[in-house]
């Protein structure tokens, strides 16, 4: 079951302060391990809070985050209501995200030369009774894949900050990685997929695809390990019997705090809370300190097949 590894201000001063051990915080995390910093390491501005516990979601149909990309530096998924609010709400999340970066680039320095930022977002909703579609539920166990983002092995890490003034934000996870990935694949309902073919016809589709999506076509370039790791979460999700007797842990994140954990690989499950900031960071499997603990790794000792498409991702 996953730990939660607490680090107080003045150990994390320490640790900011001397060069040695630099990998300490990773391989917690590769380990599956959840990093938690009791009060925000970085300054958050009050008038910031204000504006953003201030705002209103509930027109919207789909009820998504509001999503903050680096790369473009633009919001997406939020009520506009006047330009100076677009602006204000704009100007919070580039803080945020920013501010978690680099915090972050201190705290797990061995990887911040080769990781990739990904979206922030801010998390206005209630996660208790919200009403979403089953694979799109918070509150059931799962371990995080994005459908048309294939990771090739690649890590999702996320950063979270719980900035509701007075509730916790609510959480549960249950068995490490490999040992849901040792229950549940190979199974009838959730075979492992099939090695890839290496014969030239296969290597020659495969090229093509990469070709049609390097010329911007809608095309989606998955690993076995993708598909895998897609049916895992949407399985865990749709399996009732799962969902309700799985052991569990129960933790919970107050006000204030900030908590790390590689989300493809604790299940987790957020059962109650609203108002959480989030940057997602991508860490490349050639970035990891211990590959070996990485779910890429683990599905390849059980399947005794290579995960990934060398054709698609890259050699790694
Ligand atoms: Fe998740």
């Amino acid at each position: 079951m996953a730990k939660l590894i607490t680090v107080e201000s003045a150990e994390l001063s320490d640790f900011l302060s001397q060069k040695n051990d630099q990998e300490k915080y990773c391989k917690e995390l590769e380990e599956g391990n959840i990093l938690f910093f009791p009060t925000c390491p970085f300054a958050f501005p009050k008038d910031h809070l204000e504006f953003l516990l201030a705002q209103r979601q509930t027109a919207a149909a789909n009820r998504k985050n509001i999503a903050y990309k680096p790369q473009s530096d633009k919001i997406t998924n939020f009520m506009r209501t006047s330009e100076a609010q677009e602006n204000e709400l704009l100007h919070i999340m580039r803080n945020y995200s920013k501010q978690s970066v680099d915090f972050l680039s201190k705290v797990l320095a061995p990887y911040a030369e080769k990781w990739k930022l990904d979206y922030a977002s801010f998390r206005p909703f209630q996660e208790k009774g919200r009403q979403l579609r089953t694979r799109a539920r918070n509150d059931l166990l799962h371990v995080d894949s994005f459908p048309t983002r294939p990771m090739h092995g690649n890590r999702i890490l996320r950063f979270f900050t719980n900035i509701n003034p007075t509730e916790s934000r609510k959480w549960i996870t249950t068995e490490p990685f490999g040992a849901l990935a040792a229950k549940f694949g190979g199974t009838m309902d959730m075979p492992f997929p099939k090695g890839m073919s290496h014969s030239p016809l296969s290597k020659l589709a495969r090229m093509s695809k990469k070709a049609a999506k390097g010329l911007g076509l809608p095309v989606t370039l998955r690993s076995p390990y993708d598909v895998f790791m897609l049916g895992l979460h949407n399985y865990l999700k749709e399996d009732d019997d799962f969902q309700k007797n799985c052991p569990k842990d129960y933790w919970e994140f107050p006000p204030n705090c900030c908590w790390a954990v590689y989300t493809d690989q604790v299940s987790h499950a957020a059962i109650g809370g609203q108002y959480a900031l989030e940057q997602t960071i991508v860490v490349p499997y050639s970035a990891l300190v211990q590959p070996g603990s990485a779910p890429l790794a683990t599905l390849e000792k059980l399947t005794g097949k290579p995960m990934v498409d060398p054709i698609f991702a890259g050699s790694r």
